[in-house]
């Protein structure tokens, strides 16, 4: 089963919705509880960081019984540094943002952790791919 999601830019007001969207067919198909955290906060930060960093991108969910692998490809900025930006704390949020509470630098060392396997191309002025995958183990 496959779902795709358009994420815009700085759209705060619909922020998250794809993460819970894809939380709620996981549910319904009677994946373990564990194994649905960790695909979530691993959607849930590849989606802000469309919505904080990029311009506008897509979040895709591959599910299976045996693996989740969530896909965010975005148009925007890039990464110039993808190891200075997987340190816990490290964050280019402005302030405006880090008001509204995101900005820790703690999205992309959270996927690492809860992610079974993850990979970051990224691209400067052109955007940047991630793939992420959360294996089912039960
Ligand atoms: N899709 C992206 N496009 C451009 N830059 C990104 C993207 N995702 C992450 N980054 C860069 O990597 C940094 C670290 O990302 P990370 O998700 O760990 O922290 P954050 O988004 O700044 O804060 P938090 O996730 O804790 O709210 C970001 O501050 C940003 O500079
Ligand atoms: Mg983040």
């Amino acid at each position: 089963m496959q779902l795709q999601f358009d994420i815009r830019g700085m759209d705060f007001a619909r922020a998250g919705q794809a993460a819970a969207q894809i939380k709620k067919v996981l549910q319904q198909a009677g994946m373990p509880a564990g194994t649905v955290r960790r695909v979530i906060i691993v959607a849930y930060e590849l989606e802000l960081n469309i919505v904080i960093h990029a311009c506008h991108g897509t979040i895709t969910a591959h599910i299976s019984p045996e693996m989740v692998k969530i896909v965010a490809r975005d148009r925007g900025p890039g990464i110039p540094d993808i190891p200075l930006a997987m340190q816990e704390g490290y964050s280019t949020a402005p302030p405006h943002i880090r008001e509204m509470g995101f900005g820790a630098g703690m999205g992309l060392p959270n996927i690492k952790k809860n992610a079974d396997h993850l990979e970051i191309e990224s691209e400067v002025n052109q955007g940047t791919v991630v793939m992420a995958m959360v294996l089912n183990k039960v």
